[in-house]
């Protein structure tokens, strides 16, 4: 069976245990993941595998520990993570396969009775000559004959195996330890008909991401809403909204007698107090202007109102930009998780509760 294969580079006295594993982030951003890691482990390496986007690391930490330390102080810029517990070299043949599907039928113990989901993905030089879906329908199969259930939504596990340009990196690891259940983090949605802006997606990831239920809501306030993706998901939930920004609003969303529109600047408009108890903030602007806009208006919210609110990385150095956004809206919320979203761009997300 393969068990977590530590590489020890011991000497008799003292045996140190390395980990490795394959990290993500959205493509320009791994330097910054890169800084929030070396500042969370000592003695981290990295290398390389697709141009500021996946790297491979190594930290002097058994797993759990690693695991525990990255679940504690999640960094922002890392999107998925997976441990390598196995390195395969790639024969560029059916040999490759083989080798993965002799793996799986290995690990029983692991999987056992266990909705287990097989992701692959390929780096563009990597000489594995199977395609994510190819691979998965072989390895599904060598998990049911070994009892576990293979299945495409709702893991409790996943193997993940990332196709690099000489080896297989492989492990196994829980959504939760991976920081997502897609593959490499990468979260898709279906486009629907009548969508009104691909910006809908960022509220739909967010949702997902920080485990909440829109619908659970009752007013929501949308500062920056046009044309209107994210007042239509909140309206779509059942909620009132209201939604303010200076430009024009999608006509489709006129249909909600639940929608009230201020063409204004957020800063030239006045709501009776606590009248709100989610606010969402996309302006897709200086993020210490945006910080000022929300806390002049903080009124507005009730106790304990939640704020999705982007903040745009329009400087060189994001992480200060990041933590000097959040030194200052932390006068009056308490910040719940920072994270850039798949769907962010040059931008991530806060998710703050109003104190
Ligand atoms: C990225 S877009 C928002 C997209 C929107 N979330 C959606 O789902 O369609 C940014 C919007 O912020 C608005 N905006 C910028 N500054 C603003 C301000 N001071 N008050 C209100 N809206 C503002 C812009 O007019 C623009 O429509």
């Amino acid at each position: 069976m393969v068990v977590w294969q530590a590489l020890d580079q011991g000497s008799t006295r003292r045996r140190t245990t390395v980990t490795q594993w394959i990290c993500t982030a959205n493509h320009g951003f791994a330097t910054y993941a890169m800084e929030e890691l070396r500042r969370l482990f000592n003695d981290v390496k990295f290398n390389q595998l697709a141009p500021n986007e996946i790297f491979r690391m190594e930290v002097p930490l058994e797993r759990e520990e690693a695991m525990a330390m990255l679940q504690q102080k999640e960094p922002i810029f890392l999107r998925h993570i997976q441990p390598v517990e196995r390195i395969l070299p790639i024969e560029g043949n059916a040999d490759d396969l083989q080798a993965l599907s002799d793996l799986v039928r290995n690990s029983r113990l692991r999987c056992e009775n266990r909705m287990t989901a097989v992701h692959l993905r390929r780096a563009d030089n990597s000489p594995f000559l199977y395609t994510a879906g190819d691979t998965k329908a072989i390895l599904d199969a060598v998990l049911s004959e070994v009892d576990c259930e293979p299945v495409v939504q709702s893991p409790e596990l996943i193997l993940s195996i990332y196709a690099g340009a000489q080896e297989l990196y492989v492990g196994w690891g829980t959504p939760e330890e991976q920081l997502s259940d897609w593959p490499g983090g990468a979260v898709r949605f279906q486009r629907e008909d009548g969508q009104i802006s691909r910006a809908k997606f960022k509220l739909l990831e967010a949702e997902r991401a920080f485990k909440l239920d829109f619908a659970s809501f009752g007013e929501a306030l949308d500062i920056g809403a046009a044309p209107g993706g994210w007042t239509q998901l909140l309206l779509e939930r059942g909620l009132y909204v209201t939604s303010v920004d200076p430009a024009e609003l999608h006509p489709s969303l006129k249909q909600y007698p639940r929608l009230t529109y201020w063409k204004k600047n957020a800063s030239d408009v006045k709501f009776k107090a606590e009248a709100f108890d989610l606010l969402v903030c996309d302006m897709s602007w200086s993020p210490m202007q945006m910080s000022k806009l929300v806390l002049e208006g903080i009124g507005a919210l009730a106790n304990g109102a939640t704020a999705i609110i982007t903040v745009k990385l329009m400087h060189k150095k994001p992480l200060q930009t990041i933590r000097d956004v959040i030194a200052k809206l932390e006068s009056a919320f308490v910040l719940v998780k920072a994270k850039q979203l798949f769907h962010n761009r040059d931008e991530i997300t806060l998710y703050l509760v109003k104190r």
